[in-house]
Formats: C-alpha cells, sequence, structure tokens
C-alpha cells in the first residue's frame, strides 16, 4: 500500500524549532525485537515503513547513525527526493554522520561529506587519518558529549536531526533526554528469541511522550510520539 505523499509530507513535518530537533526512526515487531531472524531490521518493515523511512530521510538535514547498524546493516548511498528538498529549501542531500568510539568504521562507508562524531580523546593517529578525507566532530572526554555535539550542529544549521539508530545510540540519546520524537513502526510479529530491544543502556529512564499519530500500513501501525517537556 501506498500512502497519499502530501499527506505524509504534513504529518511528519519537522516543527519550528531554534535548536535542533532530535527525531528517532525504528521498527519493532510487536513484542519488541529490533531485528528479525536474519539479525537485521529491515526485514521488519514492509512497503509503508520503507516509504515513510525514505520521507524521514529527504525531510532531514543530517542523518545521525550508530557505527555499528552501518556496519551491520551495509550504509550505503542512499536516494532521496530532491524535488521535495528543493521545494522545502533544503540542502541537496542530507549529511551522514556516523558515530563511533572505536573509529573501526570500513572504509567503504568513509564517502566524502560523511561527518564521523567520536571522542575528544579518541585514537588522535586514527582521527588524523580519517580528516585526510572526511570532516571528524570530536567532542566529551570518554563519552560523547552530546550537548556541544548539537550545539556544533545548530552552528552548521543542522536543525532537522534524524537518528536510525541503532539501540545502543538511542539509549544514549534517551539516557541524556535528548530525544525529541520517535517515530515506531510496530510490525505485526512475534519475533522471540533474543533480539535487541530499540533502546538499551546502563541506565533506565522514564521519559513520557505524547502520541502524534497512527498510521495503518503493511498490517501494522506507523507511530509518531513527541517527548512531552515542560
Ligand atoms: N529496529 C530498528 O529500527 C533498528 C535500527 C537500527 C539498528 N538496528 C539493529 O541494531 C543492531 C545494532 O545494534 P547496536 O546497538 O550495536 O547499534 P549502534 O548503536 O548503531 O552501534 C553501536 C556502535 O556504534 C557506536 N556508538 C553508538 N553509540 C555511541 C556513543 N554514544 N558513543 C560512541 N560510539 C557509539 C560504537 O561504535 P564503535 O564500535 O565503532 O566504537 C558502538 O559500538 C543491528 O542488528 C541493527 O540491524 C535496528
Amino acid at each position: 500500500m501506498t500512502l497519499d505523499a502530501g499527506e505524509l509530507e504534513r504529518l511528519y513535518a519537522y516543527p519550528d524549532s531554534d535548536r535542533p530537533w532530535v527525531r528517532t526512526n525504528f521498527v519493532s515487531t510487536l513484542d519488541g525485537a529490533a531485528t528479525g531472524q536474519d539479525g537485521k531490521s529491515g526485514t521488519l518493515g514492509g512497503d509503508t515503513d520503507t516509504q515513510v523511512f525514505a520521507l524521514l530521510r529527504s525531510l532531514a538535514d543530517v542523518i545521525v547513525v550508530g557505527a555499528g547498524t552501518a556496519r551491520d546493516e551495509g550504509y550505503e548511498d542512499f536516494g532521496v527526493d530532491t524535488e521535495l528538498r528543493m521545494r522545502l529549501g533544503l540542502s541537496p542531500v542530507p549529511t551522514m554522520v556516523l558515530v563511533s568510539r572505536s573509529l573501526g568504521i570500513p572504509p567503504a562507508l568513509l564517502r566524502p561529506g560523511i561527518v564521523v562524531v567520536t571522542t575528544a580523546d579518541a585514537e588522535p593517529d586514527a582521527v588524523a587519518t580519517l580528516r585526510e578525507t572526511i570532516e571528524v566532530i570530536a567532542a566529551g572526554q570518554g563519552d560523547i558529549d552530546w550537548t556541544a555535539v548539537l550545539a556544533e550542529f545548530a552552528e552548521r544549521g543542522w536543525r532537522r536531526v534524524l537518528c536510525e539508530g541503532g539501540p545502543s545510540l538511542h539509549g544514549e540519546l534517551v539516557r541524556l533526554d535528548l530525544v525529541d520524537e520517535l517515530c515506531l513502526t510496530i510490525a505485526p510479529v512475534l519475533a522471540g528469541g533474543h533480539a535487541p530491544r530499540i533502546a538499551h543502556g546502563h541506565d533506565a529512564a522514564h521519559h513520557a511522550m505524547t502520541f502524534g499519530h497512527a498510521i495503518e500500513g503493511d498490517g501494522g501501525l506507523l507511530t509518531r510520539w513527541v517527548r512531552a517537556r515542560p
């Protein structure tokens, strides 16, 4: 099923915000699995999830993804709706940001234009090598300083932030209460097994979210939830 493109654009429009708005996008089974039998998330989503996934990319200034997901899912070049981006006054393509502490990023993923976010105490030689071809934002000792990273995004005019995971990165953003919005596809599947959830980390949190919308698609639901901030 293909959903009406104009209606989806309205439903998923970023709010006017004077700071970077962090939207995360995930798919989960009914019993909370973030991966299918093949250990990847792509097998969980249907055509409508694919349609919304592509739209969310087309609406973003920057796409942030953990190196684990980029490695596991084999992130490659992706297409965006250039007509839509031009109409909205966005850059021709969103910037892809890879998040890594180890900087063990496969060379195939390090295309020109990509930005790597890491810690300020990351291995200096690895950072220097990366900087020969791509940009590196280094912030925080031991852990990435996400407040500093988002301030850097704001400096660059990147206010529409889309994080595509994975669960470790998402867990960190949840812990820091930096997730403004979750777009969650609920796939009509029971998975059992030991699959990860869409967010995990050391510390549990309790951040209330308000309902945005739910759209039926492929027998499941495409939902949107917004952080209830005081
Ligand atoms: N259901 C969904 O919608 C969905 C979405 C995305 C991914 N997934 C699935 O999730 C699985 C991957 O899970 P994951 O938790 O390993 O994914 P992840 O968060 O993308 O990857 C973890 C790795 O990313 C880097 N990273 C993440 N957060 C970081 C932080 N705060 N600071 C520094 N580095 C950070 C580190 O890379 P280095 O090791 O390079 O330091 C870390 O080892 C895959 O099976 C993927 O298919 C599911």
